[in-house]
């Protein structure tokens, strides 16, 4: 009796252990902060032609400089979702005037997002591009840099490659 009650023990522990590790690695998603050149994004945004007004959204916002460009250069409402608390507070520190949160990309509201910058890795605009199907967005541009969203070949609108950097953006 004592063997079985181990064992189911045993059992519903590597359970928790395992559903810990994925839902821990799928939410870092391993994905490093590597600032962007942010004269390269400015050139990015000038050719867009992006609206003062405007709802942005940089998912992964790391030291909130791309936040702080389009909110204070473009004249958007910016919003940075960063998952490192170091990095938020320092973007908190040096963006006074702009809105960071510290959470999960994953769970990031976009309903009223305009535009979606996000600098991450192929895996994770993948999982970007499913998110926005699901939930049926609309009138939305995404700006992947680096990284094609495969998955959205007939929707890419443009590739920009300033400095040896590519940035796909697409439109829904
Ligand atoms: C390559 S950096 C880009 C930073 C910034 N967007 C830029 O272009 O300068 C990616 C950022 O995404 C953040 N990140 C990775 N996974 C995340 C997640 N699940 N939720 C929120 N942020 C995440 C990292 O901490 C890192 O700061």
């Amino acid at each position: 009796m004592e063997y079985l009650a181990l064992t189911i023990a045993l059992i519903i522990a590597s359970g928790v252990m395992v559903w810990t590790v994925f839902t821990l690695i799928s939410e870092i998603s391993a994905v490093a902060f590597v600032p962007s050149d942010i004269k390269g994004v400015e050139k990015v945004f000038e050719q867009l032609n992006l609206k003062p007004g405007k709802v942005f959204v940089d998912l992964g916002s790391g030291d909130g400089r791309v936040a702080e460009l389009a909110t204070n250069k473009f004249h958007m409402k910016s919003v940075g979702y960063e998952i490192n608390p170091w990095l938020i507070l320092l973007s908190r520190w040096k963006y006074k005037n702009i809105e960071f949160k510290q959470q999960s990309l994953w769970k990031a509201d976009l309903k009223a997002a305009d535009y979606i910058f996000c600098y991450l890795s192929p895996r994770a605009v993948e999982k970007i591009a499913r998110i926005i199907e699901k939930e049926k967005l609309k009138n939305l541009t995404i700006i992947s840099k680096a990284f094609e969203i495969k998955s959205w070949k007939n929707k890419l609108k443009k590739k920009i490659e300033i400095t040896n950097n590519n940035f796909f953006v697409y439109q829904i």
